[in-house]
């Protein structure tokens, strides 16, 4: 497994890839990381191994994604570990760039999806998809990928970076894989390891809550406010945990719906103490 640091050797990797005699079809796939990976990236990693003629794993903690009181540099980083499991599963190159090949001292280019930004978690972390959505430009530059797989555990960046995608003309496939939890349903994530073990508990209402709503509308419930109701009565069962938000929204927009449908995005977003967490799922 290669590891590569700038983005000039990326770049020749990736075309390098698409000369070879075995290229056909969806050559070359990126999925796009901060590490600290578990099961949720490792399922982007499979996806992209099934698909794909060549995987690079981006790992990259992006400092213009956290917002100055966030937790950028406490951000787990365990990069030796995630080379090994990357490694296991086959993984062509590692892309592990320091922060001043991302971002040079003169940087003044950012991308900004206007309107989406705003929306979900961006309401509550201002300038964080502004950072998300110029990172992954340059990824997709860089890289030069046929496909790029993300988690729908972080729904509202899925909707950020398909109109981002599609707006700046890039020649890029996104590939949605569904979310990867844990065995009592809480939604795998990087920042699960600053739960205590009574947080971790605590936290389980996220899952619990959105279960609730999905059994909800199995039975016939489609008024938005009414699940949203649902689920804060669900969340206020443990009185530690701290809503962000609820929200049932249009996928593409991010924008609230009155009643849901199909393919509409269920979304919450809670502190368990000083950790933030989101989960979400899809009608179906
Ligand atoms: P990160 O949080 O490391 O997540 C990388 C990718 O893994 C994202 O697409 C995320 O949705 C996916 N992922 C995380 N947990 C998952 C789970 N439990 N199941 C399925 N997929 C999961 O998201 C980012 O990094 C950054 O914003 C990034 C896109 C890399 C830009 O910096």
């Amino acid at each position: 497994m290669k590891i590569i640091e700038t983005v000039a050797e990326l770049r020749a990797w990736s075309r390098e890839a698409r000369r070879s005699e075995k290229a056909t079809g969806k050559i070359v796939g990126l999925v796009p990381t901060m590490g600290a990976l578990h099961e949720g990236h490792l399922s982007l990693v499979r996806a992209a191994k099934t698909d794909c003629q060549a995987v690079v794993v981006s790992i990259f903690v992006n400092p213009t994604q956290f917002g100055p009181n966030e937790d950028f540099s406490k951000y787990p980083r365990t990069f030796d570990a995630d080379c090994a499991l990357l490694a296991t599963e086959g993984v062509d190159a590692v892309f592990a760039p320091q922060p001043q090949e991302i971002y040079q001292p003169a940087a003044a280019t950012f991308v900004e999806v206007e309107g989406l930004s705003e929306r979900l978690d961006g309401a509550s972390r201002p300038g964080h998809f502004r950072g998300v959505a110029t990172v992954v430009s340059k990824l997709f530059i860089a890289a030069e990928p046929d496909r790029a797989y993300f988690g729908q555990k972080d729904g509202a960046q899925v909707a950020v970076l398909r109109r981002m995608t599609a707006d700046l003309l890039l020649p890029v496939e996104l590939v949605v894989s569904p979310i990867v939890r844990e065995s009592d349903g809480l939604a795998m994530s990087s920042r699960n390891r600053y739960l205590s073990p009574e947080e971790r508990t605590q936290a389980l209402v996220l899952s619990r809550s959105l279960e609730t709503m999905q059994k909800a509308i199995t039975a016939g419930e489609r008024d938005s406010e009414a699940l949203i109701a649902t689920a804060r009565a669900s969340l206020a069962t443990e009185p530690e945990v701290r809503i962000d938000y609820i929200a049932a929204v249009d996928w593409g927009t991010l924008l609230p719906v009155e009643k849901v449908v199909p393919g509409n995005l269920f979304a919450i977003a809670a502190w368990v103490g000083s950790t933030r967490l989101i989960d979400n799922f899809i009608v179906g």
